[in-house]
């Protein structure tokens, strides 16, 4: 059936007048927009939104996108009234958050970041896009690359946390795995990478909330994952909701036109976020709707995502000359372009049958697991609790332990419960369980249950207490100011302590959450960023040893709220802190002030994190020893060889993920404690050793200067390779 549509399609294509599936795209794109009325062009720059009929708008000609429609009979029946019954039989560009898996869901992007594993997060990118693509997504908006350094911020959960590298490395590896070698390909998705700009830099860390970045941090912080993500060939990109020092970046031609197109030579496609172009009003940046469309276009945009502005003004801004044609021109040919790289003009249809069984594969639900167990950092293991050898009768209590649908994260329009597994079902398969929920969710403030919690332990080995945040309280407009553990989870842990029997907690949340004081109350804690639908048999693999914990933070976790923001790569004051600052309860009565010897530091918590950003145990030991350097002066156009062993020093296997760090000593303008420039996992057998490597073209210590130009500056350098962003010594090389 497929086949014979295709072959229905590509006789029809022929019959075009002037090309064929055989010519270059940029003339079948030249050649379509020749014979475009206006309106069938402005028709391409609307998108909309599936959830209602879209027959009528189909048929009209008046949509060139549809995002949130997901059934492929659906898709196919759109698809067939777009080609078959209108003028130039365009086909529509489907799309859909498909943010860390379809229906496979794995963990959420910050628990990807956290398994410091591209090659993984590649493999399921391109999972989501053989599920996805086989239902008739084409398009997904993903990757998130919004560099986040607050927790506060709900969204910290779609993205891969402070590291610009880090992020970039995640990023360039989902464009990769969505779209695979060859966008023509039927399972070949659109990546989307998002929010374009400094999204996460919203203020308070309330969503949508204003930021103020500096072109200079802009350039050296917040666009250098785009920057990798487009290199990789993302398709395309979409504008966030935040202005940036004033400027809506939906109406920010300095972004659109002058960084991204001029600066990059990007030819994709460009898509507002949900109505971010009307929302240039309530901005203040638009007078109405048709003046935010006029600036949208004019700064950029190609298409519209549901603000209807496009669809309702662009004629009569044409007509006004307040939009030129050929504006319009470049930004259909953008859409057009997309469109025939995709194929959707020679193969537009979706083998409806075939959409299930694509889903939901044991190759996909073994990546699920794997990813899951990859992105679990171990924060505390005392006594070395974990793994559970000799336990054979647990507790198993908490709201997230058998949670299906919590566990999957946000952004999960199309993952099924009905799919997951549980820790509780995982681990009863693995060990005598005995349940006791003791809090219904993570929000439960009931302290009816903790006792029965604390009785079961105490008749047990040891208790293992799932904790953590449910899906809807992290993800887009759920900001917080506490990040303490909601409800009365903090209690349960400290109730079930009361049993003296080992504690073991499993925080499964969207964010770093503040969990000092719940650390003071257990023997071990693993932490996991939603983990998805294979988050319980990952979790029972962990906790008996299958599998050691490897993954690293990701972003810093915090004692407390107030310290945001704070983040490895930080800038130093002209006080750095000792770490040996007198705090509050040591302060005398009625010390005197002094201005000497101060530092920037918090009274109440001191100055330093609870753990910081690259931070995580494993069942064993690693020691690094031997770091050196291929020489000691290089040239701007060489590159740095370092050298270093690596030693598993415990009795157990385990994978350690080795980073290397620079920073630059003296630069035109003060430049970071630390940089994350190189990061590879190393799995060791007890005992074993390995001689490792990394190279580091010095090109890639370049950064905007005083002078706003992008080059290595000479002079002093130290470089660490260690196992986080705060341990190891400096080794010093000199640039020249
Ligand atoms: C949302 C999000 C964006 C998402 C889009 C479509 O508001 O900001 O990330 O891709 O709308 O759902």
């Amino acid at each position: 059936m497929k086949n014979l549509l295709s072959a229905i399609c590509a006789a029809a294509t022929l019959l075009l007048p002037g090309c064929t599936p055989k010519d270059p795209v940029e003339a079948r794109v030249d050649e379509l927009l020749s014979r475009m009325t206006l309106s069938e062009k402005i028709a391409q720059m609307n998108q909309l939104s599936g959830r209602t009929d879209m027959r009528e708008a189909v048929a009209g000609g008046t949509v060139g996108s549809i995002l949130n429609c997901v059934d492929p009979a659906e898709i196919n029946e759109l698809q067939r009234i777009a080609v078959e019954q209108t003028r130039l039989g365009i086909p529509i560009l489907f799309g859909r958050d498909v943010i860390h898996g379809f229906r496979t869901i794995f963990p959420i992007p910050l628990g990807l970041a956290a398994t410091f594993d591209p090659a993984l997060v590649e493999q399921g990118a391109r999972i989501a896009a053989v599920e996805a693509t086989a239902s008739g997504i084409r398009w997904t908006f993903s990757p998130m690359l919004d560099i986040a350094r607050d927790p506060r911020w709900g969204r910290v959960a779609e993205g891969s946390g402070e590291d610009p590298y880090l992020d970039a490395q995640m990023g360039a590896a989902m464009v990769r795995g969505y779209q695979g070698g060859d966008l023509s390909s039927p399972d070949a998705m659109a990546a989307c990478v998002k929010h374009f700009a400094g999204y996460g830099a919203a203020e308070g860390g309330r969503d949508y909330n204003s930021t103020m970045i500096s072109e200079r941090s802009l350039r050296n912080t917040y666009l250098p994952p785009f920057k990798a993500a487009i290199d990789a060939g993302a398709a395309t990109l979409m504008t966030s909701f935040n202005e940036i020092d004033g400027i809506p970046s939906t109406g920010n031609s300095f972004l659109l036109r002058d960084i991204l197109r001029d600066e990059w030579g990007f030819d994709g496609m460009v898509v507002t976020d949900w109505n971010s172009s009307g929302e240039m009003v309530a901005h203040g940046f638009a007078a109405d709707l048709k003046d935010a469309t006029r600036i949208s276009v004019n700064a950029g945009v190609d298409m519209d995502m549901m603000s209807h502005g496009f669809s309702a003004y662009i004629e009569e801004l044409v007509r006004e000359g307040k939009i030129s044609v050929k504006s319009i021109d470049k930004a259909v040919g953008n859409i057009l372009r997309l469109k025939f790289r995709l194929g959707l003009f020679d193969n537009p249809y979706v083998d409806a049958s075939a959409a299930a069984q694509a889903c939901y594969t044991p190759e996909h639900l073994q990546a699920a697991k794997l990813a899951a167990a990859e992105s679990a950092i171990l924060l505390q293991n005392h006594g070395e609790v974990l793994p559970l050898e000799n336990a054979r009768r647990i507790l198993v209590t908490g709201p997230m332990a058998d949670a299906p649908y919590e566990q999957l994260g946000t952004w999960i329009f199309d993952g099924e419960e009905e799919h997951t597994v549980t820790p509780l079902a995982a681990l009863r398969k693995r060990f005598e369980v005995v349940y006791v929920p003791a809090l219904a969710y993570s929000r439960d403030n009931s302290t009816a249950h903790l006792a029965e919690a604390r009785a079961a332990a105490a008749g047990c080995d040891a208790a293992v207490v799932f904790v953590g945040e449910e899906s809807i309280l992290s993800g887009e407009a759920h900001s917080l100011s506490s990040l303490d553990l909601q409800g009365s989870q903090s209690q349960l842990i400290a109730e079930v302590r009361r049993s003296g029997k080992p504690v073991v907690v499993v925080v499964m949340a969207g964010r770093p959450l503040t969990i000092e004081r719940d650390l003071a109350n257990c023997d071990a804690m693993l932490y996991m960023f939603h983990p998805g639908t294979m988050g319980g048999e990952a979790v029972a693999d962990l906790l008996t040893g299958c599998i050691a914990p490897s993954g690293k933070t990701p972003m810093t976790f915090l004692r407390e709220a107030g310290q945001v923001p704070y983040y490895y790569n930080h800038n130093n004051s002209g006080r750095p802190c000792k770490g040996n600052e007198t705090l509050l309860a040591d302060i005398p009565l009625k010390a005197g002030q002094t201005s000497l010897g101060n530092t920037g530091f918090y009274l109440d918590s001191g100055y330093g994190p609870l753990f910081p950003f690259g931070y995580g145990l494993s069942y064993t030991t690693f020691v690094y020893s031997n770091i050196r350097l291929s020489k000691q002066r290089y040239g701007t156009d060489e590159t740095i060889v370092v050298e270093y062993d690596l030693q598993n020093t415990g009795h157990r296997s385990g994978t350690e993920v080795a980073q290397l760090y620079i920073r630059d000593m003296v630069g035109s303008t003060v430049r970071p404690v630390k940089e994350l420039k190189r990061f590879e996992r190393v799995s060791l057998d007890a005992g074993q050793s390995r001689h490792l490597r990394f190279e580091l073209p010095v090109s890639e210590l370049a950064f905007w200067g005083m002078d706003m130009q992008y080059r290595v500056e000479p002079g002093a350098f130290r470089l660490w390779v260690a196992g986080d962003s705060a341990s190891g010594e400096p080794v010093e090389f000199e640039v020249l």
